[in-house]
C-alpha cells in the first residue's frame, strides 16, 4: 500500500478523525498514560499523530511532546486541538514512521496508537522507534489486531490465519490505504526482536456500530452491503473474533486493540 495513498485518504477526512469518539476518546488513550506513568521531564514523540489526540493526553504530563504525522491534513487538525487546549508544549512535525528525521537516542517516550496497519516496512518502523529511543526508554503501541490462539482461542491455527487474512480483506474494501494488522503475539516477537523488551501487553475489546465506522471512510452503497455481508456470513472463527451482533436495528461488531508497552 503507498504512502500517497495513506495521504490521500486521511487528508480527505482528517476532520472526521479530529471528532471520532474512537480516536479522540477510546479506552485505550486513558489506559495508556495509566500505564506508561510519564515523568514530566521527558521528551515524547507521538508518531502517526493522526489528529493529535494521543499527543495531547500525553503533553500535561511530559515537558514536551513532537505530534508527527506523514499527512499535512491531520497535522492541521493536531495544531488546532494543541490550540484549543492551549498545550505550548506540543509542536507538530512532519515524520514517515519509517524513516523519522531525528537523532538517535532523543526520547525519553515514542508512542503510536491506531495508526501501524497502515505502516509498509512494520520492523522498520519498531526499528526506527529503538534508533530515537533513549536506554531506558519507554515505547508504547496501541493497535488493533487480528485474531491469533492469544485473542481467538479454541480454533485451529488453519482457521485462524484464514480469519485473519479475511479480517485485513475486510478493513482494506472500507479503507484501501489499510495494510495489515498484526496478531498480538506477532508484535510481541516483532518488538523483541528489534532489542527492545516487552513489559506489559493486553488486549481492549472496543465496540464499533457498523454504519458510522463505514462511513467515516465514505464507503459507497455497494461497499457497504459487501462489508456487511462479510460481517453476517463470515467463519466460525471470524464471527467469534468481531463478535457481529444487532442492537435496537443496528448493526455493531467488536475490534480488539492490542497495548504493547516495551523499554528499550
Ligand atoms: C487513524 S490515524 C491515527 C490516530 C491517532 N494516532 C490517534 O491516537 O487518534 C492514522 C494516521 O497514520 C498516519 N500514517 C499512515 N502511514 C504513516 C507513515 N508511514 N508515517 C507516518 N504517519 C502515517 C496517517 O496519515 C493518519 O494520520
Amino acid at each position: 500500500m503507498s504512502k500517497s495513498l495513506v495521504q490521500q485518504q486521511f487528508g480527505a477526512h482528517a476532520a472526521a478523525y479530529a471528532t471520532s469518539a474512537v480516536h479522540a476518546k477510546g479506552a485505550s488513550l486513558k489506559r495508556l498514560v495509566e500505564l506508561v506513568q510519564p515523568q514530566s521531564h521527558w521528551q515524547a514523540l507521538d508518531i502517526a499523530t493522526g489528529a493529535g489526540h494521543t499527543a495531547a493526553a500525553f503533553a500535561p504530563h511530559v515537558a514536551h511532546v513532537i505530534a508527527s504525522d506523514i499527512t499535512d491534513e491531520m497535522l492541521e487538525e493536531t495544531r488546532k486541538l494543541a490550540a484549543s487546549k492551549s498545550l505550548g508544549n506540543l509542536e507538530t512535525a512532519v515524520a514517515d514512521a519509517e524513516a523519522l528525521p531525528f537523532e538517535d537516542a532523543r526520547f525519553d517516550l515514542v508512542t503510536c496508537r491506531i495508526a501501524a496497519h497502515h505502516f509498509p516496512d512494520v520492523p522498520r518502523f519498531v526499528s526506527e522507534v529503538r534508533r530515537v529511543l533513549k536506554s531506558g526508554g519507554t515505547f508504547a503501541l496501541v493497535d488493533n489486531i487480528s485474531p491469533d490462539a492469544h485473542s481467538t482461542p479454541g480454533f485451529p491455527e488453519a482457521e485462524l490465519a484464514d480469519a485473519a487474512a479475511t479480517y485485513n480483506a475486510f478493513e482494506k474494501l472500507r479503507d484501501g490505504s489499510h495494510g495489515r494488522c498484526l496478531g498480538l503475539a506477532e508484535w510481541c516477537n516483532l518488538v523483541t526482536d528489534a532489542g527492545l523488551a516487552v513489559l506489559h501487553r493486553e488486549i481492549l475489546p472496543k465496540d464499533m456500530e457498523f454504519a458510522p465506522w463505514a462511513a467515516r471512510m465514505d464507503a459507497d452503497a455497494g461497499t457497504v452491503a459487501r462489508l456487511r455481508a462479510m460481517l453476517e456470513d463470515g467463519t466460525p472463527a471470524l464471527k467469534a473474533f468481531l463478535r457481529p451482533r444487532l442492537d435496537a436495528e443496528a448493526l455493531w461488531f467488536t475490534l480488539d486493540e492490542a497495548i504493547v508497552i516495551a523499554r528499550k
